[in-house]
């Protein structure tokens, strides 16, 4: 398999300088002007929250530039509010499933800026923008940023609390495993059961060219996900009939974490800019999310699930995803440390966490995309949730985990969670921007 950086060009990641000098190379080498790719081979378009937790890293030497990027992201906003999950500024045929098979180019009249994907992305550009004008040392450059993107945040919170929910009971729906950006997670496993496979258009997959099969989604998957794609599209992406036609209907513990999050750091921003007529909007999502949330507690297992709409049944796996409710705001301590039992559980079997599942469960599987290997940007999250609910300790293990991870294998995309061997994409953007913001700080003599 290629590998983007030859032996002799990679530098000693052992000191802690010499991975942020590097760092900052891979932004820059992934940087398209004014947005940044995950990885020219392997993604060569802009991701939406890839960008957001990219913004981050920018944000540590080049502050214009972390803004730009979440601005150019929202520059790809659909008309309805919904922010997609792929911006294709250019063309480039080394990715699939490309604009052709979204099929967006003739939708709003053919009005959008930018050819995108028709699905969204977790939500956590507010957050990221809230730190972004809280931490920002050129004051009016954040000032006139922030007031540009707010109008478009709520407008994209808007979205996913209507078109995604339509009962209004904080139980908002992903329509595609993508939506969750935890692509093959077991958490999907029994709701892609039932999606038809039958007459799909031939495709070829371009991630196998690149990255070993045995760290990717099998075949079977990659055909549900092309199939709910023309299930959405042949809605025309219009909100009530895509959800009624879509044959995946899950509420992802994920994502329902990242929103809830991101509602509360809209209304801080709000609150900052003044926008007081929002608020009580804001308060009713939020809510409505916390109600969410707590239909989602597995009193039993201690961990938090995802919830097939269409099956009507709680999934079951606990994914890393589980943990995400810390993020969200606060269990409550007794939830809090149920949680952060099975956290040392899931970390007495593996050398470096968190793996993205239950490394008890036979599914397990350490070397394949997210049914095991350990993210940097989900250890973050969870780690911002555990300080914030009184686990500094726990917060910096993850964060020590990360650091030892990237200085002793590289800047790549996951990694194996009980060997530490990097895996998937290698000079990756999000996790040099998540050395750069923040595990740098936790990195060990
Ligand atoms: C994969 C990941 C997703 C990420 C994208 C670009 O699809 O599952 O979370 O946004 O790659 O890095």
């Amino acid at each position: 398999m290629v590998d983007a950086t030859a032996p002799e060009e990679r530098r000693n990641l052992s000191n802690p300088e010499d991975c942020s000098r590097e760092a900052r190379r891979i932004l820059q080498d992934n940087d398209r002007g004014g947005y940044t790719v995950p990885s020219p081979a392997l993604y060569p378009f802009q991701w939406n929250w890839d960008s957001c937790f990219v913004a981050l890293g920018w944000a540590t030497f080049d502050e214009a530039r972390a803004w730009q990027e979440i601005e150019s992201l929202f520059n790809a906003q659909w008309p309805d509010g919904m922010v997609p999950h792929i911006a294709f500024h250019r063309e480039d045929s080394g990715y699939f499933p490309g604009p052709d098979v979204w099929g967006t180019e003739s939708l709003w009249d053919g009005s959008l800026a930018v050819q995108t994907s028709g699905i969204s992305d977790p939500p956590v550009a507010a957050s990221i923008a809230l730190k972004l004008w809280r931490g920002a040392r050129d004051r009016d450059q954040a000032q006139a940023a922030a007031e540009r993107l707010y109008p478009k945040l709520l407008a994209w919170h808007r979205w996913f609390h209507s078109a995604r929910d339509p009962q209004s009971d904080g139980m908002v729906a992903i329509l595609h495993p993508w939506e969750s950006g935890r692509d093959n997670s077991p958490d999907w496993d029994a709701a892609l059961n039932p999606v038809p496979t039958d007459g799909l258009p031939p495709f070829e997959r371009r991630d196998l060219d690149r990255i070993d099969a045995d760290q990717r989604p099998r075949h079977d998957q990659y055909n549900r996900y092309l199939s709910l794609i023309l299930s959405l599209k042949g809605a025309g992406y219009e909100p009530k009939a895509a959800y009624d036609a879509s044959p995946f209907k899950m509420v992802d513990i994920g994502t329902l974490s990242i929103l809830r999050r991101a509602d509360r750091d809209l209304r801080h921003l709000a609150e900052d800019l003044g926008h007081k007529d929002d608020l009580a909007e804001l308060q009713d999502w939020e809510a409505r999310g916390d109600a969410a949330l707590d239909r989602l507690w597995d009193e039993q297992a201690g961990v938090f699930r995802s919830y097939d709409l269409s099956a009507e049944a709680m999934s079951d796996s606990a994914t890393s995803a589980s943990f995400l409710p810390l993020y969200a705001g606060n269990p409550g301590p007794e939830r809090t440390a149920r949680l952060v039992e099975v956290l040392q559980r899931w970390t007495e079997r593996t050398a470096y966490p968190l793996p993205s599942f239950d490394p008890g469960d036979s599914r397990f599987d350490r070397l394949r995309y997210w049914r095991g290997p350990t993210w940097g940007i989900v250890n973050y999250m969870i780690a911002e949730g555990l300080s914030e609910n009184g686990h500094g300790e726990w917060a910096a293990r993850l964060a020590r985990s990360t650091a030892d991870l990237v200085r002793q294998s590289g800047f790549w995309e996951y990694f194996d969670p009980i060997s530490g061997r990097g895996l998937g994409g290698d000079r990756f953007t999000w996790t040099a921007a998540m050395w750069l913001a923040w595990a740098k700080h936790f990195a060990e003599d």
